[in-house]
């Protein structure tokens, strides 16, 4: 049934295409964020003026603007640079094609005038660059910071900068925080990214300069990696150099040895997540490249996931989600700490040493979750006499409780992927809401200072190496979180919370259509909603992992019943699969693609 790892892809049944304009408006439109800093310079940041929290962002990624796009020309090579062809105005959906400035301008344009004002940050997860395509037009490494220095100006348009003189210590210089990332197409060679300081921490240190906050500069120069404290005091955005974990960077090599930038990075992302524990503060953690993870394929080096999976357990107290791109398809996974192997990490594998390694020798470093697992173990031994049906549903919750590490799943932690902008389906954005219970006072902007602002090696001049029965890492494992503290937000519903997204998307095929048709004299892309995650399909009431978990079953249990569609073979009607599977797949590929040609597809795989 349910892997380990749940990676599925798929299409939709029913796509609500609900027009733009017929939306409400999702909140009153309060003073903006601008307006009460430059209106009164001489208040304090921390005045009650300051704005109040929406409690929604959007999450965007893979732009890929090509100011070489040609509509009107051929598809066929995968780049939409020559010839004549279909090529749409607005770019070509369901092609390899990037996206032309038409598609860039217009998407700013309807988040001008739709979203904008509802928004308290933005999550902008990389490939801010056409990819390397063309042998005839090879890119170039000034393109590459070029189209990046579009791309940021079309936020600091969007949402304006602070005054020089207004700019507080740790908090972005633009007015609503945009946290970017380096894509893979972000720098050349395409997916090579060497141990920092590098060329490309140093231009795009530039670059970002609104988005870095000023006492993060020297760790994004180290490593192409920062913290962007959204919400002061409550809420950082933690930006991971996902280049240092992702399997085709040929110039680095994993995460555990002390010399690759990888065991860099995860050492700051420890000191980062153990910071924000201490000061009862929460993290998204975002990237470019997600950490997918299947048997045939993985993104990220073994060891790197393996670190990632463990931290995440670990700081399940202070990590709220972790939100990627990179894959363009719409898309989420569930991490298993019972993954999780010591002796893997220790990397010093002399044959033998780890024979019969089990959970028993573990206690000192094992995740969690594996204790719980255990101590339920034995706890269970002691009863489990009487048969009656009660006491054997009874056992059967406890098998499943067990299983998922209580009953919040906390053996578990979610990575959402979002899909991209570029059509290579449709054009997609997302909006993620939060729970903002408790926060209503929070201001936008204080002058505390930010205690992010930490060399690794000055916290902590010696990484400690952490003995565990049987082998030692060579990695401070972190501490799991204290016995008394109540679970985190990506467990049960609280401050910081996801409460649910809306993905939205822009249907290409009518909207070149209306343009090849003539007739606009001012062609115009509107997005529109997809689907949400309360819908009738997903049933979501919140993001927590254990709601992740449920869908997750719920699409694989439909996925085994497409699996068997011939199990009665004289029956010619399609089965019927059900909703979630259905609403999974259509959505993967953000409605481009007809549902059951896909089921069609996949049964042939099967
Ligand atoms: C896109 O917008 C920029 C201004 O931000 C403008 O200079 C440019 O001409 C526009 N390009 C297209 C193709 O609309
Ligand atoms: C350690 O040894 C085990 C079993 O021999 C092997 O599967 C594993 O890949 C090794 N780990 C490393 C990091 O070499
Ligand atoms: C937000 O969290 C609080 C608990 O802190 C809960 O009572 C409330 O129902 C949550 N809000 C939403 C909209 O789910
Ligand atoms: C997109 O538009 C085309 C043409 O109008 C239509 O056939 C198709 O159903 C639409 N797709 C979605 C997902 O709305």
């Amino acid at each position: 049934m349910m892997q380990s790892t749940v990676l599925l892809l798929g299409l939709l049944s029913a796509v609500s295409a609900v027009p733009v304009e017929q939306l409400p408006l999702a909140a009153p439109l309060v003073e903006s964020q601008i307006d009460s800093i430059f209106q009164t310079p001489q208040a304090p940041l921390t005045e009650p003026s300051a704005p109040r929290l929406h409690g929604k962002f959007l999450h965007v990624t893979d732009f890929h603007p090509d100011r070489y796009y040609k509509y009107g020309a051929s598809i066929e090579d995968g780049s939409c640079h020559h010839g004549k062809g279909v090529a749409g105005y607005f770019g070509q959906e369901g092609s390899d094609c990037d996206s032309p400035y038409t598609l860039v301008n217009e998407t700013f344009r309807w988040l001008a005038e739709n979203l904008k004002d509802d928004l308290d940050f933005v999550i902008w997860t990389g490939d801010s660059a056409r990819h390397d395509n063309d042998e005839l037009i090879p890119r170039s490494e000034q393109e590459i910071v070029d189209l990046n220095q579009y791309m940021a100006q079309k936020w600091i348009d969007l949402f304006g900068t602070r005054k020089n003189s207004d700019r507080v210590r740790g908090v972005p210089h633009i007015s609503v925080p945009v946290v970017p990332t380096f894509g893979n197409n972000d720098i050349a060679p395409h997916n090579i990214f060497r141990k920092g300081p590098n060329l490309w921490t140093k231009r795009f240190a530039e670059v970002w300069h609104d988005f870095i906050p000023e006492d993060q500069r020297h760790s994004f120069l180290a490593g192409g990696w920062f913290t962007s404290e959204v919400i002061p005091g409550k809420l950082a955005v933690i930006s991971l150099n996902t280049m240092y974990f992702f399997d085709s960077n040929s110039a680095v090599d994993g995460c555990v040895e002390k010399s690759q930038p990888g065991y860099e990075h995860m050492e700051w992302l420890r000191v980062q997540l153990q910071i924000l524990r201490s000061r009862n503060m929460k993290a998204i953690l975002m990237g470019h490249v997600p950490p997918a993870r299947t048997e045939e394929k993985t993104n990220w080096d073994e060891t790197c996931w393996q670190k990632y999976t463990l931290w995440l357990d670990r700081y399940r107290d202070v990590v709220v989600s972790g939100l990627y791109g990179h894959m363009n398809v719409d898309h989420f996974m569930l991490q298993d700490s019972d993954d999780v192997d010591f002796a893997f990490l220790a990397q010093k594998n002399t044959s033998g040493t780890f024979e019969g390694l089990d959970g028993s020798t573990m206690d000192a470093a094992e995740p969690e979750a594996v204790r719980t697992k255990k101590n339920n173990k034995k706890k269970k031994g002691k009863k489990d006499k009487g048969d009656n049906k009660k006491k054997k549903l009874e056992k059967k919750r406890r098998k499943f409780l067990k299983k998922v590490g209580g009953p919040l799943a906390e053996r578990f932690s979610v990575t959402l992927v979002s899909p991209s902008v570029v059509p290579n389906y449709f054009p997609t954005l997302r909006v993620i809401e939060y729970n903002t219970t408790g926060l209503e006072s929070t201001t936008a902007a204080d002058d505390q200072p930010s205690v992010l602002d930490t060399d690794v090696s000055a916290e902590h001049p010696e990484v400690s190496s952490q003995n565990t029965p049987g082998f030692e890492v060579e990695f401070k494992v972190p501490d799991a979180p204290s016995p008394t503290s109540p679970p985190g937000p990506a467990y049960s519903n609280q401050a910081l919370s996801f409460l649910g997204y809306t993905q939205y998307f822009a249907n290409l095929t009518r909207i070149n259509a209306e343009v090849a048709a003539g007739g606009q004299s001012d062609p115009r892309v509107m997005f529109e909603v997809e689907y949400s995650t309360d819908d009738k399909s997903y049933r979501m009431k919140d993001l927590t992992v254990r709601s992740f978990y449920e869908l997750a079953i719920r699409i694989a249990e439909e996925g085994d019943a497409s699996a068997r569609p011939h199990s009665q073979p004289t029956v010619a009607k399609r089965p019927k699969v059900n909703k979630a599977w259905r609403a999974f797949l259509s959505r993967a590929f953000a409605g481009f693609l007809d549902v059951d040609d896909l089921s069609d597809d996949l049964d042939a795989v099967q």
